[in-house]
């Protein structure tokens, strides 16, 4: 017997099979450290890591990001380390960058030196906010998320796989909710989504942590995967009754 179609199933499955074929286009393949290109600057890459290219959204948020002049910056999900780095060079006195992998702390460890600010950028390993310490406050808070989301029982092969995927918007659902408890006095807590992502499950964590989301800035439409997409730069505010 055919089994009617579900189109929201559909689209989920077609949005994890991209997903898929993006780790596979923006990871590491090769075992040597190498350096790739962005923004004007040279980067130092680790094997294994996400080597975010031109197009990606990383060189579009990193230039639209509106950084705390001589404050306090925090980048969860730092990846290579291109916009804690460049938040460094550009007027932030202090910048934490936090990421799940490894393969990240290590590599922005290194692009940090290499733009000679490691004195003033700490990078620590965690989940989300895990690695801070309690008492941490920040005047900018600021995710570049994974847009896709994976089945729960997704499991991780690869550190790339945690630059895309999300199981069950998780870690997506508990920045939104948590964020905003690590401002300073007027601070403001920024996360990304595109058009890859699933925009009514982005509303609905949203509902469900309390917040609203309000569209800061939206990029021209660019190819990436095949696909046109649009990359977002979102503040997450109190919901409002
Ligand atoms: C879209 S990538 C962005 C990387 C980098 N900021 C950039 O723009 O090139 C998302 C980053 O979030 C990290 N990440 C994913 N899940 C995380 C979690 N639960 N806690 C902390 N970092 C996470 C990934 O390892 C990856 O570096």
């Amino acid at each position: 017997m055919n089994h009617p179609r579900n189109p929201a199933h559909d689209l989920s499955e077609e949005r994890y099979l991209l997903g898929k074929t993006l780790a596979d286009q923006l990871g590491t393949t090769g075992a040597e450290r190498s350096t790739f290109e962005l923004l004007g600057k040279e980067w130092d890459l680790l094997p294994g890591a996400y080597a975010p290219r031109p197009g990606t959204g990383t060189e579009w948020y990193t230039t639209h990001v509106p950084y705390p002049r001589g404050g306090r910056f925090l980048e969860v999900g730092c990846g290579a380390g291109v916009t804690a780095v460049w938040a460094a060079l550009n007027g932030c006195a202090h910048v934490t960058a936090t990421d799940i992998t490894e393969s990240a702390v290590r590599n922005t460890a290194l692009n940090a030196e290499r733009h000679g600010v490691a004195r003033r950028l700490r990078v620590l390993g965690g989940d989300v906010f895990e690695g801070l310490d309690a008492e941490d406050r920040f005047d900018v808070v600021f995710w570049n998320c994974s847009v896709i989301e994976a089945p729960e029982d997704f499991e991780f092969t690869r550190d790339v796989e945690w630059a895309i995927f999300d199981r069950g918007y998780a870690a997506l659902g508990r920045y939104l909710a948590t964020a905003r408890g690590r401002l300073a006095p007027g601070g403001r807590a920024l996360v990304t989504f595109n058009t890859l992502g699933d925009a009514g499950r982005l509303d609905q964590l949203a509902a469900d942590a309390g917040v609203s989301l309000r569209r800061l800035a939206a990029s021209p439409p660019r190819r990436l995967a095949g696909r046109d997409v649009t990359f977002k730069l979102l503040e997450i505010l109190p919901r409002h009754p």
